[in-house]
């Protein structure tokens, strides 16, 4: 069991009063988890919809809408009864309301509204994004305040600087793919399964991430701008170089290759936001921070330039609703008055911050 209670202010120490439920639908997974009172997980239920969306190469946003109708119901019951608690003992229900599919966000928000109505609890729509922060703290509910995020999912790649009260900064993002997006092609490329960043992630363990070298791609060595898309393109210039049988036997090394130039820009570029905030705490939070090639290089560095340092356990990495009912307890703690009437919101940002000026020249080392 992991604490979910981040370091944030508490108007009222009674609120929640009781368990709450979240609840997650924002893509691929349909989930739902129960957290106690004081942040303490007592369910975690995911429901991957990996099956229904691998022969594609991607998830299809109809079929996704489908499979968590057909889901949420089982799901959320399994939550209840894992957590041994009914309906009835629930304060609140905390859903994901945005950023992601539109369809598929419909879901999990109609099934919580419909739920609170008839529970008569009070219901939060939660940004995906600030779920995922808010994972940072499961297992480590004393990580300090202020401290640089760096969230790097499916459709992410930026970097915040979050502050005691809980707002956040945007320090810099990704002009094009986001990390997560870039595993996902890139497996693509190199004909392994979806989803793409766990295929890469154990290929590149059986390859030699110094046999074939690949650009780290830079907005500037100062700037905290991220980039990817020229990393595939030269992916696809290395296999369009190679004939069947070199890519045969070449792939983990092709695999380790890309997935360092990936884990490298990720861990410099959050050590450079350090840097330039002077702080010496940072979380890692999204679906490729369960990648073991990024988990060990930031230890590495941790130790080495001695910062804290917290990303999620595994469980907690890639879409889950212990995130969500754990953001969602902190609306509910710092702010129960703020809960109104809400409705899904497919480009949700954290906070729509005015990006930098598009000025930089892209370099490479
Ligand atoms: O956070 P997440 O589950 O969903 C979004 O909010 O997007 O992130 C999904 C992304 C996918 O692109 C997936 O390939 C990537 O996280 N991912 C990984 C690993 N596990 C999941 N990327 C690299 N290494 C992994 N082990
Ligand atoms: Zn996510």
């Amino acid at each position: 069991m992991f604490h979910t209670d981040q370091a944030a202010p508490r108007v009222d120490a009674g609120w929640p009063p009781r368990p709450i439920l979240g609840i997650e639908s924002s893509c691929d997974e349909t989930a739902a988890a129960v957290i106690d009172r004081d942040g303490l997980v007592l369910s975690n239920v995911i429901s991957s919809q990996t099956a229904v969306h691998a022969k594609f190469g991607g998830v299809v946003p109809e079929l996704a809408a489908r499979a968590h109708i057909g889901m949420i119901d089982t799901v959320v019951a399994d939550a209840l009864s894992q957590a041994r608690l009914t309906k009835k003992d629930l304060g609140a229900i905390a859903v994901t309301r945005g950023p992601g599919l539109a369809g598929a966000l419909l879901v999990g928000v109609n099934y919580a509204k419909a739920m609170s109505y008839g529970l008569g609890v009070p219901l939060v729509g939660v940004n995906h994004l600030e779920g995922h922060i808010a994972s940072a703290w499961l297992a480590d509910p004393a990580f300090p305040l202020p401290c640089i995020v760096l969230v790097v999912s499916g459709g992410h790649t930026h970097l915040y600087r979050r502050e005691r009260g809980g707002s956040c900064a945007l320090l810099g993002c990704t002009r094009d793919d986001a990390a997560g997006e870039a595993f996902d092609k890139g497996a693509q490329m190199l004909g392994l399964e979806f989803p793409g960043g766990p295929a890469i992630d154990r290929l590149a363990r059986q390859g030699n991430r110094e046999a074939i070298r690949f650009p780290r791609f830079h907005r500037r060595k100062s700037s905290l701008e991220f980039s990817f898309s020229g990393l595939k393109t030269s992916l696809l210039y290395k296999l369009r170089d190679m004939d069947a049988g070199e890519r045969v036997r070449q792939t983990a090394d092709l695999a380790a290759g890309y997935q360092e130039a990936i884990v490298q820009v990720l861990a410099s570029k959050a050590l450079a936001a350090l840097a330039q905030e002077k702080l010496s705490a940072l979380a890692v939070v999204g679906g490729v921070s369960a990648n073991s090639r990024l988990r060990g290089l930031l230890h590495e560095w941790a130790e080495r330039n001695r910062f804290r340092l917290a990303v999620p356990p595994m469980a907690y990495c890639t879409d889950n609703a212990a995130m969500i009912a754990s953001a969602g307890r902190q609306v509910l703690m710092s702010d129960p008055g703020s809960i109104r009437e809400f409705d899904i919101q497919p480009s949700l940002q954290v906070q729509p911050l005015p990006r930098p000026a598009l000025r930089e020249e892209i370099t490479h080392s």
